[in-house]
């Protein structure tokens, strides 16, 4: 049994999307056990997207993250991480392939909708920048 983070991105909440991916988790049977909305401060994101800090898009990533509401999950079952990594499709909506969530819903390769952890210790440590345990449901 496996759990990843999700993150429903500003665009994703602004456009009116939380419950198509949250209907595409439920019809795909990926169980939720926890989830909340938050508005991340620049210095929120920046920690959360750390991996990325040298990378180019960082700055505009980081202040795209913390530029309104987000929706966080973590969603529980047999090899989850590779599982929802599939429904979003790939990080350039332009190759992800049809009937995934960024091919059917992102306009940018920033803004893509959703984020997915990828791997068991990115999952570790972002469900713990966002929940304790006493928030998870599993
Ligand atoms: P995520 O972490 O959000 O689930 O996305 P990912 O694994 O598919 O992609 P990653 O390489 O981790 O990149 C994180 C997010 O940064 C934005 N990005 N912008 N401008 C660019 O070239 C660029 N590349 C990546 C996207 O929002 C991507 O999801
Ligand atoms: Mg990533």
């Amino acid at each position: 049994m496996e759990r990843t983070l999700s993150i429903i991105k500003p665009d994703g909440v602004s456009r009116g999307l939380i419950g198509e991916v949250v209907k595409r988790f439920e019809k795909n049977n990926i169980k939720i056990v926890a989830m909340k909305m938050i508005h991340m401060t620049k210095t929120e994101a920046q920690g959360f997207y750390a991996v990325h800090k040298e990378r180019p898009f960082f700055g505009s990533l980081t202040d795209f993250m913390s530029s309104g509401p987000v929706v966080v999950m973590v969603l529980e079952g047999e090899n989850v991480i590779s599982k929802y990594r599939e429904l979003m499709g790939a990080t350039n909506y332009k190759e992800a392939a049809p009937g995934t969530i960024r091919a059917d819903f992102a306009t940018e390769i920033e803004k893509n909708i959703v984020h997915g952890s990828d791997s068991p210790q990115s999952a570790v440590f972002e469900i713990g920048y966002f929940f304790n345990s006493f928030e998870i449901f599993g």
